[in-house]
């Protein structure tokens, strides 16, 4: 093992060290290129290994501490004298301010370093050394899975690989969220080349994919077996999967008394032995239509309701695609919702795919699965007033998918209008550039680790970095997120191009 880098002394400054915080002088400051904020650093305290990282570095030089004498200097024609007259330069010094995260117990194993993290009880002492924690201590500290980790990118500062473990990951839910353009679906593809790239014990990955911008994975010959696109303008929901509530749902304005026929009449259906249990909803119109009996105001609104559904060609006879046998661990299967405008059919398809899938989870029948959800406050959005078909199965499914192994992973460009009761239900969090003051407190308030001075370097997040913080990591940090291996075509369109394609489209029309 190569001998620790001494990189400072603690030492005394302002009411420091406490037991949370510690001062450091900086040892050669301007050769030591790789002193920066967010550095992880350790000290021998008297309770033992301490580790923290820095919060705070700041430059100090008595010659420029007192704002009389400097200003006597500027006024006196020469402005650089202080400069050249004194040696200034040798009296600049640098300290750094360490955020203690906790004590480090060491274990007896070879393979595991780390036995436990103890609370800090006592400051860290004067005079002692500081170094730099060296990289596999650091990658147990944050949670790191060096050997079957998914490799999102480097931490920031320290540049270590970014090996996700992905059992903590996907254990719990977790959610995508930034501004629109902070790199939400960049990192969702990141994401995926690393689950599909893995050789077993992935789970199946279902991705609701609202502007069709994944389709091109399956045109990338290393994962193109593994993947399966779905054009939701040949979806088809099983009319006989659905009770009468599930109409309900559908068409809010049902009544009660309308419910009741409504369940009698689909009964009489599952029992027609002509139909094998396989029916559609006209079928269900016409059983209606056909019956001699019953209020006949009752079955003309019943008649009304489904008739505007059937407009939305949904319900058909068998369920397209099958659910029951197209998922399989490790395959990722796109549900393109890109050809369609209608926002209720699309929750309505969003809504029975959450239903079947948690269902058949609940009963073994299918792997245990990762639910990806773009444009996810579409689909289970806060505002109390708001109908959306699918918010409650998705609440339930961020609630309750965790104890059968079915994640959810709800990706948005406005925490505001997501669900408080879904978000604050994702474990972990990989949060991008978000400005808006209004989003950033929705995130603190539905999650106590993102506490103001996160929020703030939210803010200042430049494209492709991001905050990883909750289940899936011991402590949160950032990282830089890695280059995609297979390019989207897309993704280098400009303005200008898409223009100029366009005018050489419009050519060949005209021709
Ligand atoms: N890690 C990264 N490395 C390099 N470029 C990136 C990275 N992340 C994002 N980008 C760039 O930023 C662009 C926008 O990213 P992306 O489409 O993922 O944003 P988004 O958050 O999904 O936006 P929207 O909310 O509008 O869907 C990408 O086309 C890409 O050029
Ligand atoms: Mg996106």
């Amino acid at each position: 093992m190569s001998s620790p880098r001494k990189i400072g002394t603690v030492y005394n400054f302002q009411q420091l060290p406490d037991v949370a915080k510690f001062p450091f002088i900086i040892k050669n400051r301007k050769r030591n290129l790789l002193i920066q904020k967010g550095l992880f650093v350790y000290t021998q305290s008297r309770e033992g290994y301490l580790i923290g990282s820095i919060d705070k570095i700041i430059i100090l030089n008595e010659y420029f501490s007192d704002a009389l004498t400097i200003k006597s200097y500027e006024e006196n024609n020469n402005p650089n004298i202080l400069k050249g007259f004194f040696p200034s330069d040798d009296f600049e010094y640098a300290i750094a301010i360490v955020n203690c995260f906790g004590i480090i117990e060491f274990s007896e194993k070879e393979k595991v370093k780390i036995k436990k993290i103890n609370r800090m009880t006592y400051p860290a002492t004067p005079g002692a050394d500081v170094y730099v924690v060296e990289q596999s201590i650091l990658n147990e500290f944050i949670g790191f899975n060096t050997e079957y980790g998914l490799n999102l990118g480097n931490v920031k500062v320290t540049r270590c690989p970014a090996m996700v473990n992905m059992n903590r990951l996907l254990n719990k839910h977790f959610s995508i969220l930034s501004i629109s353009g902070g790199g939400k679906s960049y990192l969702t593809s990141v994401l995926l080349e690393e689950l599909l790239m893995r050789e077993r014990g992935t789970p199946s990955i279902i991705l609701i994919d609202v502007h069709g911008e994944y389709s091109y994975l399956s045109e990338i010959s290393e994962l193109k077996d593994k993947i399966h696109v779905e054009d939701t303008t040949y979806f088809q929901i099983a009319t006989s999967k659905l009770s009468a509530w599930s109409f309900k749902k559908y068409q809010r304005k049902l009544s009660y008394v309308q419910v009741r026929e409504l369940s009698q009449y689909i009964q009489e259906l599952k029992k027609d032995e002509d139909k094998q249990g396989k029916y559609d909803l006209t079928d269900l119109i016409t059983l209606i239509e056909e019956d001699p009996e019953g209020n006949k105001s009752t079955k003309q609104a019943l008649i009304g309701w489904l008739m505007e559904l059937n407009r939305l060609h949904l319900f058909g006879g068998m369920e397209n695609p099958n659910l029951n046998n197209i998922l399989r661990s490790g395959e990722l299967l796109i549900f393109s919702l890109e050809n369609e405008i209608n926002i209720r059919k699309k929750q309505i398809i969003v809504d029975y795919l959450c239903n079947r899938l948690f269902f058949m989870r609940r009963l073994n029948k299918i792997p245990p699965f990762l639910l990806i959800i773009e444009e996810s406050h579409q689909f289970c959005p806060e505002a109390a007033e708001s109908k959306a078909i699918s918010k409650s199965i998705i609440e339930t499914i961020a609630r309750e998918g965790r104890k059968f192994m079915a994640c959810l992973s709800l990706i948005s460009q406005r925490p505001k209008k997501l669900s408080t009761t879904a978000l604050s239900q994702m474990n972990s969090k990989l949060i991008l550039n978000i400005k808006n003051p209004y989003d950033l407190k929705h995130l603190m308030d539905s999650s106590e680790a993102v506490t103001k001075e996160y929020a703030d370097m939210i803010s200042s997040l430049g494209v492709g970095e991001m905050l990883l913080m909750g289940n899936a990591v011991n402590y949160p940090i950032f990282i830089s997120v890695r280059e995609r291996l297979f390019k989207s075509p897309s993704e280098n369109n400009s303005l200008t191009q898409t223009c100029l394609d366009w005018e050489k489209k419009a050519i060949n029309m005209d021709d």
